[in-house]
């Protein structure tokens, strides 16, 4: 590690604020010193605010069937070699039932762009949860809708709203994307659901295609503008039937080094150690705990349904039940001296 290297690390650790050209050059410049300093400062002040608790949503997938067609997503709509399915009310319900015996105190509600999840079918589900488990959190990660869905979703009782940005550039927004989806809305709705009172989650994939270190600087420096109380980030990894299936997937070691910049950009942001960091990686969700994550989210979708919900390629727990799922990651994080913590885990500011 250079001396600029680490006077930035130091820098961001104090400030929490670099240039996009500092961030790049930070990145550019990064050896295995550079992201042992770094994790070692995102784990520090991690510890000092959430201490060695680690929290925990359970996932339920609720549909794959999805109108749009982004170029790096296994589930996009041309992808006619996978088993569309989508998860009645009562399912979803009964997922959650079953998580909430397993101890979860909050719910990710996540899908594909499926038209069928109309305001009233969706406020339908999120006021019957919140009315059953009222101890709940509930989170909404079903992409992009008007702001006036986004109110109704709010007003029946949804607390927090995922929706990755992707990328901060919008060119290279528009080569991940096909030509109906624009930046500019992904940015209206993220700004809508701020402004609506939703804690908000936006995140990006590392390792993209046409991602180079000047688009992860935009990245960062969004994240610094946008504050976000949730930012998920993991490895691409490519879908065999997709436009980029015969890229290469993104790697475990910038993965890690991005999760502690951004721990060290907004220290209380809730940050998970994502499925597709474990995918690339045995060990991969515990790396991602020691480079200053600290959220988990164990698959509650049913088993039979698991295999379909497949954005990439080797999906890792498509095979085990929600109370495997939620043991093996309690004794994953308590191997690594954490604790899984299963309240509804807000965000501490
Ligand atoms: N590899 C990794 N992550 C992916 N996602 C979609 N496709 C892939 C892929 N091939 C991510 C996107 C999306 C989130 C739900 O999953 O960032 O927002
Ligand atoms: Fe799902 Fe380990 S977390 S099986």
């Amino acid at each position: 590690m250079n001396g600029r290297t680490r006077e930035l690390i130091e820098r961001l650790a104090q400030e929490h604020h670099l240039t996009e050209n500092e961030y790049a050059e930070l990145i550019e410049d990064r050896d295995d010193e550079a992201a042992a300093l770094l994790s070692q400062r995102a784990v520090a002040v991690r510890r000092a605010i959430y201490g060695d608790a680690v929290f925990t949503r359970g996932l339920i997938e609720i549909s794959n069937i999805c109108k749009n067609d982004c170029l790096y997503c296994g589930i996009r709509r041309s992808n006619g070699n996978i088993q569309r399915y989508r998860l009645t009310p009562e399912e979803i319900l009964s997922c959650a039932d079953e998580g909430h015996a397993l101890g979860f105190r909050t719910f990710v509600l996540q899908g594909g762009e499926d038209t069928w999840f109309t305001d009233k079918a969706l406020c339908g589900i999120v006021s019957e949860l919140k009315r059953r488990h009222p101890d709940c959190a509930v989170t909404l990660s079903m992409g992009e809708r008007s702001r006036e869905s986004y109110q109704r979703l709010f007003d029946a009782g949804a607390d927090r709203y995922l929706l990755r940005h992707e990328t901060a550039d919008a060119a290279h927004y528009a080569r991940l994307h096909p030509p109906g989806m624009s930046f500019e809305n992904r940015m209206r709705c993220l700004n809508d659901l701020k402004e609506i009172g939703y804690q908000v989650g936006c995140g990006f994939m590392v390792g993209s295609p046409f991602q180079t270190a000047r688009e992860l600087a935009k990245d960062l420096e969004f994240i610094e503008a946008f504050r976000p109380d949730m930012c998920g980030i993991g490895p691409f990894i490519p879908h065999h039937d997709t436009p980029f299936g015969d890229r290469s997937a993104g790697t475990l070691e910038l993965t890690l080094y991005l999760l502690s910049i951004i721990r060290l950009i907004h220290p209380p942001v809730l940050l998970p150690a994502t499925t597709a960091l474990g995918t690339i990686h045995p060990q991969g969700r515990e790396k991602g705990i020691l480079a200053g994550a600290n959220v988990v989210m164990p698959n509650l979708s049913p088993v039979g349904v698991r295999k379909q919900y497949a954005l990439y390629d080797n999906k890792i727990c498509t095979g085990d039940e929600s109370a495997q799922c939620r043991h093996c990651l309690e004794a994953r994080m308590q191997s690594i001296g954490y604790r899984l913590v299963v309240d509804r885990g807000d965000i501490h500011k």
